[in-house]
């Protein structure tokens, strides 16, 4: 390994802010994630950036909505979309902001080159203008509507400073040339090609019909077009005009949709080629998830979001999903049918079955110990060969960003391991010390190939694949662990196991989606605060109480009917963890009642206990799962930990509380 290690510098597109994340941008940033990952493992020095594209009209006018400061708008979303990425564990390295100093002061200075290069010149344009993609038309659909959103165009006329894009067509095409890998995949590069081939016009760069921008200094009121100000932050996310400190710049990827491919292929590279800065080394450029295909857009109400996904089948299977499902490039559709499917095939009954299963039979043989294995024979060696074989083949499909073809290696020598496990049957084999070395060997083998998959499937998987390592009894950092220092036959005997956490459990298909839809809808269309008590709070008392000094009547009060009633069964939700679902005995029926009360009581403890329901309340959803019902419980202390109401006298299941 160099001394000094190489680094790596990849970025996602800033994200409008007005809007909030859906399945498509969370794509973006999972594939940068995953890079991020995957090149720490091969010994780089990474860093990730993202962040949030805060100026221009539609932001203006979202604010103006609002009734708030444009300042506090962006503030808040910007928030929100960090927020999500936390809660998502996708974690960029820096998070950069348009309205950042740091970034107007690069915005500035980046203006200042191309204006001293001479590439910059005031003037006049009148043009039919898209105000939600940022851009003037020049070919506009029938009825002057933009043709990459069919919403209607605005005729604008402003004095603008022009930048100098036609003279670097030949500049442009001298570049793609010389790097013809700059421009990913290849199909979009003829697309490009021929376009600047085509012939560049002058690109207006400022705006004086903005207010909501970078202003451009000494020349108010020009603000900066959008485009000109968001790709700047590619740099001003790695040091600005300090660049070179960082060390980071040019930028190693940019990972884009292919919707926004022109603006990194052809304008960015233009600004900075007028400037004299250095050129990113690619665009990566991946399609789009279509819902119903078509793309996904809040005003077309196709949005697929990503936490309820998460919510119920955990992070992984999103991240999974989004990079085997298609091949990277190129569009595909989002379907919660196939999501779950996949889950259910490819993590539980794959990788989760495969660990569970090697997990238990260790146990039961050795101990919880790695065992020291026996003599080789062919089955063992062959299965050794593969997951060798393996290793060549998942890096240079990673390294191609040919990430489903990855996984699907990967997946292929989890099912040779299932199989050399059905025919080597190592739970038939009986305690002869002969027998007793043979399924040593098998169940090393299958620990092996398990370790093995473990690093490569890691920067897909990093929360299962982190629990499959523990289990596996390894103490170095997973994703420390060098790609290129991996072989078969390192797993030493010996090593104690850690305990296996439950992976992935199976779900049932319906039952997933409707949940999943559920949450979803909740989650867009949110019921006024009043209505919707925190998921957490089990009790009337989570209900806003009248202030002491305001009395209700005795009319009110029996209005809410309670009884007494005996739980059944209690069990866990997959995917809310605060939450039990009840079957609670109410005299007259039995209701399925949600209490957030998960946290406090184990599931066993509840069954056949008497408690307090209000049996009149309207039903509703709570993660996805209806909830017919209340219990009642005292909330004690700060955090409100819930006590159930109960009896110290035995009543009758059904009594009515007065
Ligand atoms: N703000 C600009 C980018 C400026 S970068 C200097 C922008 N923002 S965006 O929020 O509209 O989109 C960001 C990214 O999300 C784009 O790469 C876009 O292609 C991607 N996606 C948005 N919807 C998508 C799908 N339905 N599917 C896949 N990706 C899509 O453009």
């Amino acid at each position: 390994m160099a001394e000094k290690k190489e680094k790596f510098y990849i970025t996602t597109p800033i994200y409008y802010t007005n809007g909030l994340p859906h399945i498509g941008h969370t794509y973006t940033t999972v594939v940068a994630d995953v890079l991020r990952k995957y090149k720490k493992m091969r010994g780089y020095d990474v860093v990730m950036t993202t962040g949030t594209d805060e100026h221009g009209v539609n932001v203006e006018r979202a604010a103006k909505k609002a009734e708030i400061p444009e300042s506090e708008f962006v503030a808040r979303m910007a928030d929100a979309w960090r927020a999500l990425w936390d809660e998502l564990g996708l974690t960029a390295d820096e998070f950069i902001r348009t309205t950042d100093l740091q970034h107007v002061r690069t915005v500035q200075w980046l203006f200042r080159l191309c204006k001293e290069n001479g590439y910059v010149y005031k003037g006049h344009y009148t043009g039919l203008y898209c105000i939600y993609d940022n851009a003037y038309v020049s070919e506009p659909k029938p009825g002057n509507l933009c043709p990459d959103c069919d919403r209607p165009l605005e005729t604008v006329t402003e004095e603008n400073y022009f930048f100098k894009l036609s003279a670097f067509q030949k500049p442009l095409l001298d570049f793609y040339k010389k790097f013809p890998d700059f421009i990913q995949p290849e199909s979009r590069k003829n697309e490009i090609v021929s376009f600047v081939e085509g012939g560049l016009k002058d690109l207006s760069i400022t705006r004086t019909t903005i207010r909501w921008g970078i202003p451009v200094p000494g020349e108010e009121p020009h603000v900066f077009y959008v485009w000109f100000d968001a790709l700047t932050a590619y740099l001003s996310a790695v040091g600005g005009p300090e660049y070179e400190k960082r060390g980071m710049w040019p930028a190693d990827v940019h990972l884009v949709g292919k919707d926004i491919i022109r603006f990194h292929t052809v304008y960015w590279p233009a600004f900075l080629m007028a400037a004299m800065l250095p050129l990113p080394k690619q665009v990566w450029a991946h399609g789009w998830f279509l819902m119903d295909a078509a793309k996904m857009s809040k005003s077309k109400g196709n949005v697929v979001l990503p936490r309820p996904i998460v919510n119920m089948l955990g992070m992984d299977a999103l991240r999974y999903f989004l990079l085997r499902e298609v091949v990277f490039g190129q569009d595909g559709n989002f379907s919660y049918d196939a999501l779950v499917t996949r889950y259910n095939s490819d993590l539980a009954n794959g990788l989760g079955n495969l660990a569970s299963r090697t997990a238990a039979m260790l146990e039961k043989s050795f101990a919880g110990k790695v065992p020291k294995p026996g003599a080789f024979r062919p089955a063992d060696n062959a299965l050794a060969k593969e997951a060798q074989n393996a290793i060549g083949e998942v890096l240079e499909r990673y390294d191609k960003y040919e990430f489903a073809r990855a996984l699907e290696a990967i997946w292929s020598t989890i099912a040779a391991a299932d199989k050399y496990l059905t025919t080597e049957k190592p739970w038939a084999l009986g305690d002869s010390p002969e027998e007793e070395s043979r399924k040593a060997t098998i169940l090393w083998t299958t620990a092996e190939l398990l370790r093995i998959v473990t690093v490569l499937a890691h920067p897909v998987l990093p929360e299962s694949t982190a629990k499959v390592w523990r289990l596996l009894g390894q103490t170095a950092a997973l994703d420390a662990t060098e790609m290129d220092g991996l072989r078969w036959g390192q797993l030493v005997p010996g090593l104690s196991l850690g305990k296996l956490q439950a992976l992935f459990p199976r779900v049932e298909k319906a039952e997933a989606i409707e949940r999943i839809e559920s949450m979803a809808n909740e989650e867009l269309h949110p019921a006024p605060a009043a209505a919707t008590p925190a998921a957490g709070a089990a009790a009337a008392g989570a209900a806003p109480a009248a202030s002491p000094s305001e009395k209700i009547g005795i009319e009110d009060f029996t209005k809410v009917e309670m009884r007494v009633g005996q739980i059944k069964t209690a069990e866990r939700i997959v995917g809310a963890d605060k939450l039990l679902k009840l079957m609670v005995d109410i005299g007259s029926e039995t209701r399925q009642i949600c209490a957030g009360i998960a946290q406090f009581y184990e599931p066993e403890s509840l069954v056949g206990r008497k408690v307090v329901v209000v049996v009149n309340l309207a039903p509703r959803k709570m993660r996805g799962v209806e909830s017919n019902g209340m219990i009642v419980a005292a909330s004690i202390g700060p955090e409100g930990r819930p006590v159930l109401a109960g009896f110290t006298e035995d009543v009758e299941v059904g009594a009515r509380l007065k």
